[in-house]
C-alpha cells in the first residue's frame, strides 16, 4: 500500500443504548455493555488525535447517544477539538432545553431519524409508542435553535409506497437535507430480511417517482437516496472506500473500517485504550486487510471501475459469498450477482409480517400500505 491517506470523517458510536428497537438496526447482535463504554476524558482524546490526523466532522451516532448522560461534555470536547460536530439522534431523550445546552456546548448540526409518515406505523416501525409525536416536537427544537437538521428516513417493504410524503414531511419540518437509505441487511436486520425487503416492483415505482420529488423541492431540500443494493447493478464504494475517508470508533473504544467490520471473522481491530488513533488507522490489521486494491480477486482486480468502488461492500460480500474479498455481489459482474438477486426476489416473496425486536420476545405485526 503507498501512503495512507488522510481520514476525513469519524462516526463516534458513543452508545450501543437505545430507547428504540427498529427491525433495520445495523448494530452488531452482541452489543456493548454500558459499563464497556469509553468514558468522556477517553473520547476527548481520541477527537484531539482525530482532528490532528485531518478528520473534519465527528458523527455523534448510537445506538441513541442522548442515552448517554456526557453528551454535552463530549460534545463540547469534540467542538473543542475543531471538529465538526453532527448529532445522530433518535429524539428520545433530548427535550428542548437539553438540545440548546448541546448548542451552546458546540453542536454544529443534528440528523433526525423518522420510521413514516403514519404516527401509528412510524411508532411500530421504532418500537416505541409515541415517538413519532416527539420526533415531531423535537425537529420544531432543532429549527427555533437556528440549527441545520438532516432528516434521515431509512426505506423497505413497510414505507417505501410512502416515499414521495416522507421528503413531503421531512421538508415541512424544516430539514435543508433528507436521506433516503434502504436497509442494509448486517448485525439485526439481516433476522428481519424477510419482512423488510420490498420488492422489485415497489422498488421500480419509487425510483420512478424520485424526478417528480427531486423537481417539486428543488432548491429548497438537498435530497440523497441510497439505490438498495440487492437491486443495483453496480456496487457503491462502501464508505468512500475501506481504511480511505472513515473510521468508527465502538462505544467500548475498538476502531473499525465501517460500522459493520466486525461481522468479518479474524479481522483484528485495535482499540483506542492501546493505540494512538493514527497508529490504528495506518497501521492496524484490520484497516491494512481491504484497504485499496492490492487484496483484490478477479473480476476486480482488473477492471476499470476498481479505484472508483473499490470493489464494493465487504461485509456483503461475506454476508453473501462467504468471502469478505470476493466482489460484492451488486456488482453484475460479480458471479454470485444473480443469486444476490434470487435472495432478494426470495425475501420480498416471504412477506413475513411481523418484526423481530431487539431483547424483545414479542413480535409486532404490520401492515403493508
Ligand atoms: Fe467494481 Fe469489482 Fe464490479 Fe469492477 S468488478 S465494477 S471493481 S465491484
Ligand atoms: Fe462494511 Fe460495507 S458495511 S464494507
Amino acid at each position: 500500500m503507498n501512503r495512507v491517506p488522510a481520514p476525513l470523517g469519524l462516526l463516534a458510536e458513543l452508545t450501543h443504548r437505545c430507547p428504540l428497537a427498529c427491525p433495520y438496526c445495523s448494530n452488531p447482535l452482541a452489543l456493548d455493555d454500558r459499563t464497556a463504554e469509553l468514558d468522556t476524558a477517553a473520547w476527548a482524546r481520541v477527537f484531539r488525535e482525530a482532528a490532528a490526523m485531518g478528520v473534519l466532522q465527528v458523527h455523534l451516532s448510537g445506538g441513541e447517544p442522548a442515552s448517554r448522560r456526557d453528551l454535552q461534555e463530549i460534545t463540547a470536547a469534540a467542538s473543542q477539538a475543531g471538529l465538526y460536530t453532527n448529532l445522530i439522534t433518535s429524539a428520545i431523550g433530548l427535550d428542548a432545553g437539553r438540545l440548546q445546552r448541546l448548542q451552546a456546548a458546540g453542536l454544529d448540526h443534528v440528523q433526525l431519524s423518522i420510521q413514516d409518515i403514519d404516527p401509528e406505523l412510524a411508532d411500530r416501525i421504532a418500537g416505541y409508542d409515541g415517538a413519532h409525536v416527539r420526533k415531531q416536537a423535537f425537529a420544531a427544537s432543532v429549527v427555533g435553535l437556528g440549527l441545520p437538521l438532516t432528516v434521515n428516513a431509512v426505506i423497505h417493504r413497510a414505507n417505501i409506497a410512502h416515499l414521495s410524503e416522507l421528503v413531503d414531511y421531512a421538508a415541512s419540518l424544516g430539514a435543508g437535507r433528507v436521506e433516503i437509505a434502504h436497509a442494509q441487511y448486517y448485525g439485526w436486520a439481516l433476522r428481519n430480511r424477510d419482512a423488510l425487503m420490498p420488492t422489485r416492483e415497489q422498488i421500480d415505482r419509487a425510483m420512478q417517482q424520485m424526478e417528480a420529488i427531486q423537481a417539486r423541492h428543488a432548491g429548497r431540500l438537498l435530497i440523497d437516496l441510497v439505490i438498495p443494493d440487492y437491486y443495483a447493478s453496480r456496487p457503491k464504494p462502501c464508505v468512500g472506500g475501506w481504511g480511505m475517508r472513515s473510521l468508527n470508533v465502538t462505544p467500548s473504544g475498538l476502531v473499525l473500517p465501517c460500522h459493520a467490520a466486525q461481522t468479518i471473522p479474524n479481522l483484528e481491530f485495535w482499540s483506542v485504550r492501546d493505540h494512538a488513533l493514527a497508529d490504528i488507522w495506518s497501521n492496524s490489521p484490520a484497516f491494512e486487510a481491504f484497504r485499496g486494491t492490492a487484496w483484490m480477486k478477479e473480476p476486480c482486480r482488473s477492471c476499470e471501475f476498481r479505484e472508483r468502488d473499490f470493489g464494493g461492500c465487504r461485509c456483503q460480500a461475506l454476508a453473501i459469498t462467504g468471502d469478505a474479498a470476493a466482489t460484492d455481489p451488486s456488482c453484475d459482474l460479480s458471479p454470485h450477482h444473480a443469486r444476490l438477486l434470487a435472495l432478494a426476489e426470495q425475501a420480498a416473496a416471504v412477506q413475513e409480517t411481523q418484526y423481530a425486536y431487539r431483547g424483545r420476545s414479542t413480535v409486532i405485526p404490520f401492515s403493508v400500505g
